[in-house]
């Protein structure tokens, strides 16, 4: 036996034992995505948190996912193997420049990524313009979401904007995504100015060489990108929305505009297309924090819980349900 047979023995072992179960979002390395009883992308992930009979959910992803699984099940105890993993474009957008970001997540250090300044806060944006809803990525803390209206994800950011019944709308926090809405709506989108890092750095260039490398393929970006790249693309979706699209089309070749994690699930589900990253290096450090090591250390010590505090976590819950609830 290998170790990571041993280390899926043990896992499986104690998962059964304690009634947990694994979450795993699709930009997991390979063998946590192995282990898990369900991988997805947020939107997914948050449907079967909510609907979930178990005792334990282990989330591997980042906090702001273990977060959301904690605050549409408030009954379960939910784990976040790696205290650190942790979403840098969470981190670009404040409640109030008093949020003291320690409180869902004891011990955890902000060591990595980018902080925004908290001089321009959710609460100053909303002053600016009263009355206007907030339309806020899942990809935010729990006070964010609830100072917000509605959450949204990549599957369905334009849907819900399409839902509300205002023609303005303020969109937080990635710049890149509001864009996308803003391009797909007649609404008016005032957007927040936080971005990805790994879907950031993509240029139209980087699609025209990957083009030209791979004449016949088909490229599927992510709309964290930025719009010159979402104008070029052949499809623009979320990552399962990458996932169904692969599957479905034609196409033998594809070019895929998002975190690499995703061509693991897209090459094993095609056996029969070529897959090729949009740029080699769209890699998220924090992502990639969550081993098998790191599991099996979360379910034997039951590590790290995370628990949003009741006051936040019934609104924030609003938001979330508010967001399931659109179809
Ligand atoms: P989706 O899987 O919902 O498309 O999200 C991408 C992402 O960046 C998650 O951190
Ligand atoms: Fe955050 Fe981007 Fe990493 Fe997703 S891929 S967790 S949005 S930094």
């Amino acid at each position: 036996m290998t170790e990571i047979d041993i280390l899926r023995e043990k896992i499986l072992a104690l998962k059964e034992k304690k009634n947990a179960l694994i979450l795993a979002h699709n930009y997991q390395r390979e063998e946590v995505q192995d282990i898990a009883d369900h991988t997805g992308d947020s939107l997914e992930l948050s449907r079967i948190a909510a609907s979930i009979d178990c005792d334990i959910i282990v989330f591997c992803g980042v906090n702001f996912m273990a977060e959301s699984a904690s605050i549409l099940s408030p009954h379960k105890t939910v784990l976040l193997p790696e205290i650190s993993a942790c979403c840098p474009m969470a981190d670009m957008i404040t409640v109030s420049s008093d949020r003291n970001i320690k409180t869902h997540f004891p011990g955890f250090e902000y060591t990595e990524g980018y902080r925004f300044s908290a001089a321009y806060t959710l609460r100053d944006i909303k002053k600016e313009y009263p009355g206007v809803p907030v339309v806020t990525y899942v990809n935010t803390t729990a006070d964010v979401k609830a100072e917000s209206d509605i959450c949204c994800t990549s599957a369905n950011a334009v849907k819900i904007v399409e839902s509300l019944d205002s023609d303005k709308v303020i969109c937080t926090p990635d710049k890149n995504l509001s864009a996308w809405i803003a391009k797909n709506t007649k609404k008016e989108v005032i957007a927040w100015d936080g971005f990805c890092h790994v879907h950031e750095r993509v240029s139209a260039d980087d699609v025209l060489n990957a083009k030209k490398e791979h004449p016949g393929a088909l490229v599927l970006a992510h709309p964290e990108c930025r719009m010159e790249v979402l104008e070029i693309a052949d499809h623009v979706t979320s990552t399962s929305g990458m996932l169904r699209f692969a599957k479905s089309s034609d196409a033998k070749e594809l070019i895929i505009g998002t975190e690499t994690g995703l061509l693991y699930k897209l090459r094993k589900d095609n056996p029969d297309k070529s897959f090729y990253p949009l740029r080699k290096d769209m890699l998220c450090p924090n992502m990639k924090k969550t081993s098998l090591n790191s599991v099996l250390k979360a379910l034997e010590t039951m590590t790290h819980i995370v628990k949003v505090p009741e006051e936040i976590r019934v609104l924030a819950q609003k938001s979330l349900d508010r967001m399931l609830q659109v179809k």
